[in-house]
C-alpha cells in the first residue's frame, strides 16, 4: 500500500514539475545535425590519420565501413585490401570473449560491483582485453550500464554492475580504461533507458522507456557520462524507444545527449538488428549498422550498405555525415594503435558464429587457434570472485570454517556442469538456455555468457580443501532427492556443516518470475536445516535473491556469492575456510519479500493481445526511485540494504573531516567552458573532500569498504541519501588508514530541467560515512559558498553563439 502512494506521489510529482502527460513524457525532441568529431580528448592525433583514410575511400567503401556483414566474428566490418585495412571484429560480451575456444569466463558485473574494488575490477578489463586481442577482436562488447536494474526481476541486471549509478559510473570508468590499456575498443552498452520486456524469450524492442530529463540525467545518463569521460571507444544504441523514438533512431539522446552534452567522440552502434532505417538513423546519430543484412534466423534487410549509396549520390545524405561516421569509427582503431601487429582472427572463430557458419562475401584473414593466456587470469578471476562474494550472516562465529571432520553438500549448484560449458547452444530444438537442473552457475546465459575451459565447481573445490586435512565431505546434488528424502543417506547425522549451493538463472530473453533462487530452492534449505543445526547457505546466480528461511536459527550463515566466473569452486572455498576476509558489499538492496520492490517489468502478456503500438509503454514513474533509493523514500525495512555486508574482521570510522575547496563557485558550471569526453569540463573539478579514518578494531586482518553517502538540500529534489564515494580497504588487525573522498561539481549538483544545467544546490550538504546505506555513524554538513546566482536571462545570453 506504501508503495502505491509512493508512486502515486512521485508520478504526480513528476508530471506537475516536468509537465509530463502520461506516456509520452513530452516525446523526444528532435536535435540535429549530428555533431561531427572533433578528435577531443587526446585523440587529434588519431583523428587526423582516420581522416586521411576516409579521404581514400569511394563512397562504396564508406558503405562498407559503416554496414556490418556476415562473417567470422559476431559483428563484422568488411576489410579494404588496397589499403591494407583487414576489417573489424566485434565479439561479445562483457565478462568472455563469447565466441571463442580456450579463453576465460570471468567473474560477471554484478560480482565485480559486489567486490567495490577499483583495481580489481581495473585487472579484470586489462586481462579482458589482453583476451579479447589475443583472438583477433578490435571490438569488446561491453561493458554494460544499461539496463542498469531498475527492475531486479531482469534478466540482464547480472551483466552490469549496480541499480547505483553512482557505482556503476566508476565501476564503467576502470573496465573502459583496463580493456582500452590493452589495445581493445570497448562498446559500452546498451544506450539508454533499456527495459525488459520479453515475450516467450523474444524481446519486444518496440516497448518505450519514457522518463523525464532528471531521471535521464540524474540516474540513467550518469554511467555513461563516466563511460565516455573514460574514452570509450563506442556505445551501443539499446532495441527500445526512448519517449517514443527508437533508441537507435532517437536524435534526442544520441545526438544531443550523447555527442553534444557529453562530447562523445567515438561512434554509435546499432543492437543487433535494432536499426530501423536508412537516412532517418543516420541523421539522428547512429554511426554503425549491426550486424547489417543477415539470412539468420529470417532474411532481414539493413537499410544501410548500397542505399547509402545511392542516398549520397542522390543527394539525400550529405557525404559530408557519412564522412564523420567512418572518422568516428576509425579514430579510437587508430588511437588503440589496431592498424598494426593487431593479431589476425583466431582460427575457430567462424566454426562458433551464428551469422558466419555459413561463409561471407569478404575476405577476412584467419589466424591460427591460441589460447588467449588463460593461465595468467585464473587468480584474479578466483581473487575476484571471493571479493564479489558478500557475507550476510554469520551467527556465532560458523564461519570461517574450522576444518570441520564431516561436511554435508547439498544442492544442484554445488555440483560440476552437466549439460555442456555453454549455454548460448542453437539446436534443432531451439535455443538451448543454460537453464539445467543439476551444475553450478558461475555466470548468466544469452549473449553476455562465456564459453567455459573449464569450471571450478563448488564441490570440486570443496573436497580438494577438506582432503587436505583429512575431512570427509558427503554430498546430494539432486534437489529432489533432498526434498523427498531429506539427509538420510548422510551419516553420522548431524554432520559438523552442511554447506547448501543455491542457484538463481537469469539471461538475455529470459527475465525472472521470482526473486526466490530456482530449483525448490526453500524446500532444499529447509530439508537440510531439519537435520543439520549448522546449515550454511551459498547462493550463485541472479540477484537479489529473498529467502524465506533467513531466519530459520540452524540457518547460521548465508553467502551471496553471486557470479564469480570459472574459479567459483576455489573463491567459495578461500571465504569459507577464511583465507580471504569476505570483503564484498551489496550493490542492490535485498528486501524481506519479492512484492516489497517495485517489479517494473512491462506486461508481455498485455501486449501481446493489443494492437495498438501506443500501448507498448514503460512509464519511469518512480524517477531516480530505485533500489535503496525507494526504500529509503519509503522508510521502508530490508532485510539486507545496499553497501551491507559482513566481514570476519571488525572495523570503525572516526574523524570525519570536510575541507571546502574552493572560497565560493558559481550555482552552474561555465557554459562557455570546454566540453570534452564526458561534459562540461567544469562538472568534474573537485569543490569538497570529505576524509575520515578507518581502523580494524578486531585481532583479524581483514577488509571493508567504508562508503560516503550525500543527503542534498532540498532545493535538489535528490533521494533521502546518494552514494558519493567509497573505498576498499585492507587492513591488519590494530592498524589504520585515511579514507579520501573527493566530490567533483558533478557529485554535488543536481540537474535542473530549466536551464539545462548541472546545478549546485544553496544551503547545507550533509555527507554520511559508514559501512553500508543505513549504517553511518559519521556526519557532518558543509555547504559549497555559492558566487552569484545567475538570472535565466544571463544564462541564456551565456549560451547565444
Ligand atoms: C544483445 C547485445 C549483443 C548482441 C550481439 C544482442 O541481442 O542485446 O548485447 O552484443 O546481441 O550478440
Amino acid at each position: 500500500m506504501f508503495r502505491f502512494w509512493l508512486l502515486v506521489a512521485c508520478a504526480a510529482a513528476t508530471v506537475a514539475q516536468f509537465g509530463i502527460n502520461h506516456t509520452q513524457y513530452g516525446g523526444s525532441p528532435a536535435v540535429y545535425p549530428s555533431p561531427r568529431t572533433v578528435g577531443s580528448g587526446g585523440w587529434d592525433a588519431a583523428l587526423e590519420k582516420a581522416r586521411k583514410f576516409v579521404s581514400a575511400l569511394t563512397v562504396d567503401e564508406k558503405a562498407q565501413m559503416v554496414t556490418g556483414t556476415s562473417g567470422p566474428c559476431v559483428g563484422n566490418i568488411a576489410p579494404i585490401e588496397r589499403l591494407n585495412f583487414s576489417g573489424l571484429c566485434l565479439h561479445d560480451g562483457p565478462l568472455s570473449v563469447r565466441q571463442a575456444i580456450y579463453v576465460s569466463v570471468f567473474s560477471a558485473g554484478v560480482s565485480a560491483a559486489a567486490s567495490w574494488d577499483r583495481s580489481l575490477v581495473r585487472q579484470r578489463g586489462v586481462y579482458m582485453g589482453t583476451e579479447f586481442r589475443d583472438k583477433g577482436a578490435h571490438v569488446a562488447l561491453g561493458p554494460v550500464v544499461g539496463a542498469l536494474g531498475r527492475s531486479p526481476f531482469a534478466g540482464r541486471n547480472w551483466e552490469g554492475f549496480s541499480p547505483d549509478a553512482y557505482l556503476s559510473g566508476v565501476l564503467v570508468e576502470e573496465t573502459i580504461h583496463g580493456i582500452q590499456s590493452a589495445g581493445v575498443q570497448a562498446c559500452t552498452k546498451h544506450y539508454i533507458g533499456k527495459n525488459p520486456a520479453v515475450v516467450n524469450g523474444i524481446t519486444i524492442e518496440a516497448v518505450s522507456s519514457n522518463l523525464d530529463d532528471k531521471t535521464m540525467h540524474e540516474t540513467y545518463l550518469w554511467p555513461f557520462a563516466n563511460a565516455i569521460r573514460a574514452g570509450t571507444s563506442s556505445v551501443m544504441c539499446s532495441y527500445q524507444r526512448i519517449n517514443g523514438s527508437y533508441g537507435c533512431q532517437n536524435s534526442k539522446t544520441l545526438n544531443g545527449l550523447l555527442k553534444q552534452e557529453l562530447g562523445f567522440q567515438g561512434y554509435v552502434m546499432s543492437d543487433w538488428l535494432a536499426t530501423h532505417s536508412g537516412i532517418p538513423s543516420i541523421e539522428a546519430g547512429l554511426d554503425m549498422n549491426m550486424p547489417g543484412g543477415i539470412n539468420f534466423p529470417a532474411p532481414t534487410p539493413s537499410f544501410w550498405g548500397e542505399n547509402i549509396t545511392v542516398s549520397v549520390n542522390n543527394g539525400s545524405l550529405s557525404e559530408a555525415r557519412l564522412d564523420d561516421m567512418v572518422v568516428r569509427i576509425m579514430t579510437p582503431y587508430f588511437h588503440l594503435g589496431q592498424e598494426s601487429d593487431f593479431p589476425a582472427i583466431d582460427g575457430y572463430t567462424p566454426q562458433l558464429g551464428f551469422y558466419g557458419a555459413l561463409g561471407y562475401p569478404h575476405n577476412f584473414t584467419l589466424g591460427p587457434v591460441v589460447d588467449a593466456r588463460r593461465n595468467e587470469h585464473t587468480q584474479l578471476i578466483r581473487d575476484l570472485g571471493a571479493a564479489g562474494t558478500v557475507l550476510l550472516k554469520n551467527t556465532d562465529g560458523a564461519l570461517p570454517l574450522k576444518n570441520p571432520s564431516n561436511i554435508g553438500v547439498l544442492g544442484n549448484d554445488a555440483a560440476d556442469f552437466t549439460s555442456g560449458q555453454y549455454s548460448l547452444v542453437l539446436s534443432s530444438t531451439g535455443l538451448f538456455d543454460g537453464d539445467y537442473n543439476i551444475g553450478t552457475l558461475a555466470v548468466g546465459g544469452g549473449s553476455g555468457t562465456g564459453r567455459f575451459s573449464h569450471v571450478v565447481s563448488p564441490l570440486g573445490a570443496i573436497k580438494a580443501r577438506a582432503e587436505s586435512y583429512g575431512g570427509v565431505v558427503q554430498y546430494i546434488t539432486d534437489n529432489d532427492q533432498i526434498v523427498h528424502g531429506g539427509l538420510t543417506a548422510l551419516a553420522p547425522l548431524p554432520l559438523d556443516v552442511c554447506l547448501v549451493f543455491l542457484k538463481s538463472w537469469a539471461s538475455e530473453g529470459d527475465d525472472r518470475a521470482t526473486l526466490v533462487a530456482d530449483w525448490n530452492s526453500t524446500a532444499v534449505v529447509e530439508k537440510t536445516a531439519a537435520a543439520c543445526n549448522n546449515t550454511i547457505v551459498v547462493l550463485h546466480g541472479a540477484a537479489p535473491n529473498t529467502m524465506p528461511w533467513r531466519n530459520n536459527p540452524n540457518v547460521t550463515a548465508i553467502l551471496a556469492a553471486h557470479m564469480p566466473g570459472q574459479e567459483s569452486g576455489d573463491s567459495i572455498v578461500d571465504i569459507l575456510w577464511g583465507d580471504v576476509d569476505p570483503s564484498g558489499r551489496l550493490p542492490y538492496t535485498i528486501a524481506h519479500e519479492d512484492t516489497d520492490y517495485a517489479k517494473n517489468l512491462v506486461n508481455s502478456t498485455e501486449l501481446l493481445t493489443t494492437t495498438d503500438p501506443d500501448a507498448w509503454q514503460a512509464d519511469f514513474v518512480e524517477g531516480n526511485l530505485i533500489d535503496y533509493k525507494e526504500f529509503d523514500a519509503l522508510n521502508a525495512s530490508v532485510a539486507f540494504e545496499f553497501g551491507f555486508g559482513l566481514s570476519y574482521a571488525v572495523f570503525g570510522v572516526s574523524d570525519l573531516q570536510i575541507d571546502v575547496a574552493v572560497k565560493s563557485a558559481e550555482k552552474m558550471p561555465d557554459p562557455a567552458a570546454p566540453i570534452q569526453p564526458g561534459g562540461n569540463v567544469e562538472l568534474w573539478t573537485t569543490l569538497a573532500t570529505v576524509t575520515a579514518t578507518v581502523s580494524n578494531t578486531g585481532s583479524i586482518a581483514g577488509a571493508t569498504v567504508p562508503q560516503l553517502y550525500l543527503s542534498y538540500p532540498e532545493e535538489a529534489g535528490a533521494p533521502v541519501r546518494s552514494l558519493r564515494g567509497f573505498e576498499k580497504v585492507t587492513l591488519d588487525a590494530g592498524a589504520s588508514a585515511s579514507l579520501r573522498f573527493p566530490l567533483s561539481r558533478r557529485d554535488l549538483s543536481y540537474w535542473d530541467t530549466v536551464t539545462q544545467e548541472w546545478t549546485l544546490p544553496t544551503g547545507a550538504v550533509r555527507a554520511y560515512v559508514g559501512f553500508s546505506s543505513r549504517d553511518l555513524p559519521l556526519s557532518g554538513a558543509f555547504a559549497v559558498p555559492i558566487a552569484t546566482i545567475p538570472t535565466s536571462e544571463e544564462i541564456k545570453m551565456a549560451r547565444a553563439p
